[in-house]
């Protein structure tokens, strides 16, 4: 951090305030600078109060205070008055202006443009980690999240519900790592229940280990649905399989086999597909590992509270005050269902992990089941019980291949691919200077189903639309892509600006046009834009983020040019800011799990 802190160090000095972290962010030190002027002018107002009211300002402003909310008795063009009349602008704050009851703060040009390119480039260059850690924090520090994602059935379809849980989850696990907490990462596997009776019946028939190990996920599906149909025919066919799941619930050896078998093969192909979305897991467990004891536990606790009723043999548990329904957790022939499992499995992990945290990433369609077991947990007393999260997202609308109805993950990425293949082939003077142009169709594919996905609200539905998604016009994950190869080409474009100088050595007086200025504002927000996405849990606010800072850096191209300026060191300024916003860029892009590409 030598370098900020030498700037720092020759500047008006600032008081520290409470929970800012300036050496992550160097706007905290702007705002300090307002909070200090405005608390001096406007007794009894602490520095912390006003720094709570520092917000960011509408467009060309830097920063605004709204004066009423501070609650003071005088007015607020009063309040402004006292704020002005003593006002020298310093290398902190450049111009206060009121407009209403707002007061609007420029920030000094020269002190904010130098201060954030040469911190990007401390937190790029010289970290302790030896990787980028521009934009984070240490709010997380000591603390522990486990946080559960994607979870798909084996021997079912993977559907967009599990997508949006697959890229939500990654992007989740992302931003508690950069926000400082220790995360460990849950692959919730559907891989038990009564339908591997079914399998297991199944396999008998149409099972092939061959299959299986070419394709274990699509083997499984294909005996899943053929022994489904027998049993619409044969009633015969439940009821073998509900005798073979109770073999397994009781720990049959032989009827547990191939069960282990089938879930091995299908782990290592989904962690090949895995892989290739950028998204990662910890642990695989899943409903099998979940131990019973907790899950009678759970029942026995129930019934001294009363909250078991019995219904033919299976064990009800009565939610109706909380307007939460009636829930079987155990069935007449004592096997468990998914809701105990998730009872046990959350005590287990607590058990394991005695987190501070847990997020379940589920779509919203099981907000019922995800109260349910949450309250039930409640119940049991569980003090970690408050801690749980159910991060919830909307449904997904017609997401289908050319080829018909998607049923596997590999499919949709294929799919993806394939979409973004012919659409680069339109182009055919761009397409044949591409160097791999599978692997760039496929990263550039996947972008787009992944911005699509998080481009707006999670609880939003939407409709699944290649055409629209893979565009390279409008807000999409290919423009993005796009953005961040244009602003690597510059260096490759000016190789005889390269390498640059020190940050020290680099005059970015040189960058005085607003355009220039607004990048440079703007990817000082970054740090913010992650902070608040640990609030919210929104992905959607660090894609806007991406995009506003995309359209910021393709309307400076045209007034802020490096190839043909013939000032080398107002070039050299320009491709450091370039260089920082990339880097930017590139950041909001891997905390969203894309891997940006350097070309395309
Ligand atoms: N496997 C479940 C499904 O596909 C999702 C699991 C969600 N997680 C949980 N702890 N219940 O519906």
């Amino acid at each position: 951090m030598a370098t900020t802190s030498s700037f720092i160090a020759n500047l008006p000095p600032l008081p520290k305030v409470e929970g800012t972290e300036p050496d992550r962010c160097v706007l905290d030190l702007f705002r300090t600078a307002i909070a200090e002027r405005v608390a001096n002018a406007l007794p009894p107002l602490t520095i912390e109060q006003v720094y709570n009211g520092v917000d960011y300002g509408k467009k060309g402003v830097d920063f605004t205070i709204a004066l009423p909310r501070f609650r003071l008795p005088l007015k607020p063009d009063e309040l402004a008055g006292k704020v002005l009349s003593g006002f020298q602008p310093d290398e902190w704050i450049e111009n206060i202006v009121l407009d209403k009851a707002f007061l609007h703060f420029t920030c000094r040009t020269s002190t904010l443009t130098r201060l954030i390119l040469t911190q990007i480039h401390d937190l790029t260059h010289n970290t302790a980690s030896g990787s980028p850690e521009y934009g984070t924090n240490s709010l997380g520090k000591g603390k522990k999240v486990v946080i559960e994602y994607s979870s798909p059935n084996i021997a079912k379809s993977f559907h967009v519900g599990h997508l949006r849980s697959t890229i939500i989850g990654a992007f989740l696990a992302n931003l508690y790592k950069a926000c400082g907490w220790d995360v460990v990462s849950l692959n919730y596997l559907g891989d038990w229940g009564t339908q591997f009776g079914l399998i297991a019946v199944g396999f008998e028939k149409y099972g092939s280990q061959e299959e299986l190990e070419k394709d274990a996920i699509k083997h499984l599906l294909d005996i899943y649905v053929k022994v489904n149909a027998d049993a619409e025919k044969d009633p015969n066919v439940k009821v073998e399989a509900a005798k073979f799941f109770k073999r397994m619930e009781d720990g049959d050896e032989s009827a547990l086999v191939n069960w282990r078998n089938w879930r091995e093969l299908s782990v290592k192909k989904y962690a090949e597909e895995y892989d290739r979305l950028n998204v990662h897991f910890d642990h695989y467990v899943g409903e099998s590992l979940v131990g019973k004891e907790w899950q009678d536990k759970a029942i026995e606790r129930l019934e001294e509270m009363s909250l078991i009723e019995d219904h033919e043999g299976a064990k009800l548990v009565n939610l109706e005050k909380w307007k939460m329904g009636r829930a079987v957790l155990r069935k007449k022939d004592g096997t468990s269902i998914y809701l105990t499992r998730d009872i046990g499995g959350a005590i287990e992990r607590y058990e394991k992990y005695k987190f501070d945290k847990m997020i379940y990433v589920v779509s919203s369609q099981q907000d019922l089941h995800l109260s349910q077991f949450f309250k039930i947990l409640k119940l049991m007393e569980f003090p970690w019980a408050d801690t749980l999260e159910h991060v919830n997202y909307g449904l997904v609308q017609g997401m289908s291949t050319r080829r018909g109805t998607v049923v596997f993950l590999d499919q949709i990425i294929k799919e993806a691919a394939s979409v973004m293949h012919d659409q680069m082939k339109k182009n055919e003077a761009k397409y044949t200077a591409i160097e791999d142009p599978e692997y760039v169709a496929q990263e550039v594919g996947i972008s787009g189903v992944k911005i699509q996905d998080m481009a707006a609200k999670r609880i939003n539905n939407y409709t699944f639309n290649w055409d629209r998604m893979l565009s390279f016009e409008g807000d999409t994950g290919p423009y993005l892509q796009y953005a961040h190869v244009r602003l690597a080409s510059i260096g490759r474009k000016n190789p005889e600006l390269l390498p640059l100088p020190a940050p020290a050595a680099i005059n970015t007086d040189l960058l005085i046009e607003p355009s220039a200025r607004e990048i440079a504002f703007l990817i000082g927000t970054y740090p913010d834009v992650v902070k608040t996405a640990l609030r919210t849990h929104e992905p959607s606010g660090v894609v806007t983020f991406a995009f506003r800072l995309s359209h910021a850096i393709s309307s400076a191209w045209e007034t802020v040019i490096v190839k043909g300026e013939t000032d080398l060191e107002k070039a050299r300024a320009r491709l450091w800011l370039y260089t920082s916003a990339q880097e930017v860029l590139g950041a909001a892009m891997r905390l969203l799990s894309l891997r940006p590409l350097e070309r395309m």
